[in-house]
């Protein structure tokens, strides 16, 4: 059996100002401390805007809750004159651990499609640090019954690209489209099959110990309502979370659920 460390990421979009953020950082390291919370048990991560990303560094770095922080996109030119890009290496050098990639509002309104989602994944690995690669199906493919080969190919169009040691790096967040800010979640047993359908199609492209270490976790109008089952699956390895991650006491609360 695996023993990947639960991940709680709190995808906050495009909320908080660094004020804010400030604040609600402040709010949610004294709720841990106060719950005794052990980040060798489950990890949290803060993906803010741009914006608020100094913030937030600057208040977890001072704190021994090991809380992550990271970044909801990425360019993925290095430098120059590219007007409004950021690239990998500048989140790198603010200390960001992950970085979101291909996630349905970004492939939605930004013109990214797997083709660049590769290599956006390359550039986020080759600074150091970690992809959260989001994967899932919209009502229409899961009214077709084509959930499971959707989301898997998905991660297939950019496992395909890269080297065993970048897959073993990966975090695949399964997010279906039509979970996402509508309060309709996945039951655990639906959020279970995508998971063990992405582990094995990563064991069968890899091998096993990639499989057993690439992360998979559920992401879709997750509440401290709902953790609990959906943690219970064996194969959904923590959750990334919109709406819930802006309330301090439900992210506490759902991070010590998991
Ligand atoms: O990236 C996580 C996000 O898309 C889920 O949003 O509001 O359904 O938790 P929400």
């Amino acid at each position: 059996m695996a023993s990947r460390v639960p991940l709680v990421a709190g995808n906050w979009k495009m909320n908080f100002n660094h004020l804010e953020a400030t604040y609600f950082v402040q709010k949610l390291v004294w709720l841990l401390r106060d719950a005794h919370f052990d980040y060798r048990r489950c990890e949290i991560a803060l993906m803010p805007s741009f914006t608020s990303i100094r913030s937030v560094q600057v208040l977890v770095e001072a704190d021994d809750l090991k809380i992550r922080y990271g970044a909801q996109s990425v360019s993925v030119t290095t430098q120059g004159a590219f007007t409004g890009d950021v690239s990998a290496d500048m989140l790198a050098a603010l200390g960001c651990t992950y970085v979101i990639v291909g996630h349905s509002e970004r492939r939605k309104y930004h013109p990214e499609d797997d083709a660049n989602i590769v290599d956006q994944v390359r550039a986020v690995l080759a600074a150091g640090m970690r992809p959260i690669l989001c994967v899932g199906e919209s009502y229409e493919e899961r009214r077709q019954g084509i959930e499971l080969d959707f989301a898997v190919g998905q991660v297939h169009d950019v496992t395909r690209d890269l080297s065993r040691d970048q897959a073993a790096k990966l975090i695949i967040a399964y997010e279906p489209v039509w979970a996402i800010g509508t309060g309709m979640v996945a039951t655990p047993d639906s959020a279970q099959d995508a998971a063990r359908a992405i582990r094995e199609d990563l064991a069968t492209t890899f091998d096993e110990t990639v499989a057993d270490a690439v992360r998979i976790l559920y992401g879709g109008s997750v509440t401290s309502k709902n953790a609990v089952e959906l943690i219970g699956e064996p194969d959904v390895d923590g959750f990334l979370i919109g709406g819930a991650a802006l309330d301090a006491d439900e992210l506490a609360t759902i991070a010590r659920l998991t």
